[in-house]
Parts: structure tokens; C-alpha cells; sequence
């Protein structure tokens, strides 16, 4: 049995519509469709990562609304872990207001409401659960001084932590994320971080290389359409990407990030975790909404073998 993964991060209840076209600024425009979802690029992580059957906790923060009551009864839902799901008096959850184009493209406002409240002093009193685990996986929709502190309390302890720099910081630290299992970035969050081009293969690579001098051990790019790039200090490798038809990317990120913190905890097999996460990232991108997108094992399974019957 691989150790449960832990989740220091955010939740958010997803408005989806879906758009014809946007408005533009001062103008009305009629939607055809609404959703609304689980999301939270946390939570999203969280569910990925225990649909494929991974044992999972969740350090998060709720506010004092209805959607605190769905975001947790969702979590419960999955078998996640919610002890250290804290309800926050007098504030409103995290909420993202989404709108998905006819192409698959989103465009999303957060607020991130009690998500900003998840302080150090959680993730300590979280700390005796936190241990069990082989994995902490973070994002940036909490405060940056808890992910800095979620990373030190990880390497004092000995356990694996993996950042999704998303949504895009440019005031992370990169010093204090030095001791990172793993940083896995998008293009945009990449050319933020390292400051340099993204524009080709070999600029990303060249931009993943500056942050491997700068200390990070394993940095992995997700680059949609394209697959994923891996680069350690003496690696490099691109994970191929698997063509399917897009119908809402919202979230992809998402069930790139569970499904390998899932793989990589059960097998230890980074190539392997990292072509599974690839595969289930682009099953996600089939389906309509975030989380609910997110196939199963046997779901997934499934999708792996039509994508091989066809290769
Ligand atoms: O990564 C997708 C997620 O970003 C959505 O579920 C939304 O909640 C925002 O946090
Ligand atoms: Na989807």
C-alpha cells in the first residue's frame, strides 16, 4: 500500500456557463447553459487523486455559506479525508465564476474568499495526519507563507511535496520553494517563474533548466495539447500527448496534477505517472465541468486501452 497523499490547498464551488461568445464590456448577452460544479484547483487535485483510488487529506478552508456545505459534502463524497476542513465565521467560500467557450477554452474569475485564510497554524495542527503521508501537494490559491511553510515542514519531515504554481505568481519566492519534490508548471506559469521566453520547445526547456540551477529538483511542464516536459539536472524527457477532441479544458490542469501525485505515490515510476497523467488529463478534456470530468480507475482504464487499440 502507497502512503495517503495529503492536499494543502484550496476549494471553490465552479459557476460554469457556457458561452456562445463573451459580452463585451457593458453588454448583455444571452448563455445557453449553466453548471454549477466542485472545483478548487485543490479539491480538483484531491478528487482526481482519490477517484483513481489514491487515499487522500485534505488541509483546506470553507467559509460560512451554503457552498461550504457542498464543497465539504463533496470531499466526504469521494472518501476524502476532511478533518482538516475548516469552517470560517462570517466569510464566503471560494467561489470561481467560469465561462467555457464553444472551442473548450475557459476564461475564470476566483475569489478566493476563506480559501486566503488557510494560515501555517493549519497546516501545524494538520501535522501528526500530515506525516502519514508520502506527498503534499500544493497550489497557489492559498497564502504564498503557506505553501513556503508547507514546503520547509515537508523536507524537515521528510516527506515528498509537489507545487502547481497555478494561478500564476510572480512574487513566489523561488528560494523558499527550493527544497520541492517537484514544481509543475503550465507555459504561462513557467515563463513567470523563471522570467525568460516559453515561445518553443526549446525556450521551455531552456526556461525549466534555470529553475533546475536555482536548486529545484524536478520541474515538469504541462503544455496542453503538446504533452508534458520533464527536466531534472541531468534529464529531459517529453511525455507525448494523446489527441482527443475538446469539448471543456477547465480543470485539465487539475487531473494532470492528481493523477500523478496518484501514480507517482503508487509505483514510484516518474515516466510512467507522468504518461498516465498525460492520458487522464486528456480524457478529462472529453467531458463537460471539472472534477465531474474526471474518470475513474476503471474508467480510465478503459480510455488507456481505446487510446492504445487505436495507436
Ligand atoms: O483549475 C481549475 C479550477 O480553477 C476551477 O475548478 C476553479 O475553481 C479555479 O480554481
Ligand atoms: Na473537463
Amino acid at each position: 500500500m502507497s502512503k495517503p497523499i495529503a492536499v494543502v490547498g484550496s476549494n471553490m464551488v465552479d459557476l460554469i456557463t457556457y458561452v456562445t461568445r463573451m459580452p463585451d464590456r457593458g453588454e448583455t448577452v444571452e448563455a445557453p447553459r449553466f453548471e454549477m460544479g466542485c472545483g478548487g484547483k485543490g479539491a480538483n487535485q484531491a478528487v482526481a487523486a482519490a477517484k483513481l483510488g489514491a487515499e487522500v487529506l485534505m488541509v483546506t478552508k470553507v467559509g460560512d455559506d451554503p457552498f461550504a456545505d457542498t464543497t465539504i459534502a463533496n470531499l466526504a463524497k469521494h472518501g476524502i479525508d476532511t478533518r482538516h476542513v475548516e469552517r470560517v465565521p462570517g466569510t464566503s467560500s471560494g467561489v470561481a465564476p467560469i465561462f467555457v467557450e464553444p472551442s473548450g477554452e475557459n476564461s475564470i474569475l476566483i475569489i478566493k474568499g476563506a480559501n486566503a485564510m488557510l494560515s501555517p497554524a493549519d497546516v501545524d495542527r494538520a501535522a501528526a495526519d500530515l506525516k502519514r503521508c508520502g506527498l503534499i501537494t500544493m497550489q497557489l490559491e492559498v497564502p504564498l507563507e503557506t505553501v513556503y511553510h508547507t514546503i520547509a515542514f515537508g523536507a524537515a519531515n521528510g516527506i515528498e511535496t509537489l507545487l502547481n504554481p497555478a494561478p500564476a505568481c510572480a512574487d513566489l519566492d523561488i528560494e523558499r520553494i527550493r527544497t520541492l519534490s517537484f514544481l509543475v508548471p503550465n507555459e504561462t506559469e513557467l515563463a513567470i517563474l523563471s522570467g525568460m521566453p516559453v515561445d518553443g520547445e526549446e525556450a521551455v526547456v531552456a526556461a525549466a533548466r534555470s529553475l533546475v540551477a536555482k536548486g529545484i529538483r524536478t520541474v515538469i511542464v504541462t503544455m496542453g495539447g503538446r504533452g508534458a516536459l520533464l527536466v531534472t539536472a541531468d534529464r529531459c524527457s517529453r511525455i507525448a500527448p494523446v489527441k482527443v477532441t475538446p469539448v471543456d479544458t477547465t480543470g485539465a490542469g487539475d487531473a494532470f496534477i492528481g493523477s500523478f501525485s496518484r501514480y507517482y505515490s503508487l509505483t514510484g515510476d516518474l515516466t510512467a505517472a507522468l504518461d498516465k497523467a498525460v492520458r487522464y488529463a486528456a480524457d478529462s478534456i472529453t467531458r463537460p465541468g471539472t472534477q465531474k470530468s474526471y474518470a475513474t480507475a476503471a474508467e480510465f482504464e478503459a480510455f488507456c486501452r481505446k487510446v492504445d487499440g487505436a495507436a
